[in-house]
């Protein structure tokens, strides 16, 4: 697990967007793994400038975001697939066919959940999965308790990630109690992965996940199993790892070292 600690939460943010696009330009059919939630937001304003300014070209890309709400049609404002069209696919030189979720208005959220599971395989399994991580270490929408050997399909949310989750929604409107969401086994067959985590809020998480023992109970305890997973963090997302000096001494500055 490659360990990066920047310097703040913009160049974190940086950092992993020129990850994303070294995927994009490596392969021009490039399957890329999306993520939502707010530490996402200046990831894709990154995304939205480098396409503006030609530097970034999505036309090959296909991508499958990690999760959505069940009972949220694609209409909805607050559904993840609104959000991905606001935030980047609006942007892109994208066809929208090429981008994928899971569909929250199905009438079978546990069927449409396989179909998901299946449409990723179809395309070629995913070659650079971005996540974020909850409070609680949840990835995706597996909550803690997950199966960490889970493919796609139903999980209920904690009050917890609901509560987090509020905050997107109107005074009226409830969270959404249920979501689709890819299965940890399902995000660790991604060829590599990058997790961006900012904020203190993180911190606790962040220390489980890269320095506790793998368990379900931190379900992104897991990605210590996969052969290819970055961490990006800011200072603040930093502050509770005991080896933090060691992962500043492999990757100065959140960069490479010169052997
Ligand atoms: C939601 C998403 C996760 C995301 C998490 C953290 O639960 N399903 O993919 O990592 O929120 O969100 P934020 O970045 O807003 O803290």
């Amino acid at each position: 697990m490659r360990v990066l600690i920047c310097h703040d939460t913009a160049t974190a943010a940086c950092r992993t967007a020129d990850i994303l696009c070294d995927a994009v330009a490596a392969r021009h059919g490039a399957v890329l793994g999306l993520a939502t939630g707010g530490t996402m937001e200046p990831v894709y304003a990154l995304l939205r400038d480098r396409l503006a300014a030609g530097t970034l070209d999505l036309s090959g890309t296909t991508t499958f975001n990690l999760d959505e709400y069940v009972g949220l049609a694609g209409d909805h404002p607050q559904s993840y697939r609104a959000t991905m069209n606001r935030l980047l696919f609006d942007a892109a030189d994208l066809r929208r066919s090429r981008t994928h979720l899971p569909d929250g208005a199905a009438s079978d959220p546990a069927t449409e959940a396989r179909r998901y599971d299946a449409a990723i395989a179809a395309a070629g399994g995913i070659d650079l999965q971005l996540l974020g991580i909850g409070g609680n270490g949840h990835i995706g929408f597996n909550e803690p308790t997950s199966s960490l050997g889970s493919r796609t399909r139903v999980k209920t949310l904690t009050a917890e990630t609901r509560a987090a989750n509020a905050r997107f929604f109107g005074p009226e409107e409830e969270a959404p109690r249920y979501a689709i969401t890819m299965g940890i086994a399902t995000i660790l067959e991604s060829r590599s992965c990058v997790l961006l985590a900012t904020g203190p809020g993180k911190a606790a998480a962040v220390a489980a996940a890269i320095e506790g023992p793998v368990s379900a109970a931190c379900p992104a305890s897991a990605l210590q199993l996969h052969p290819s997973a970055t961490m990006i963090l800011d200072p603040e997302a930093a502050a509770d790892l005991r080896l933090r000096d060691y992962y500043e001494t492999v990757h100065p500055g959140g960069g490479e070292a010169p052997l």
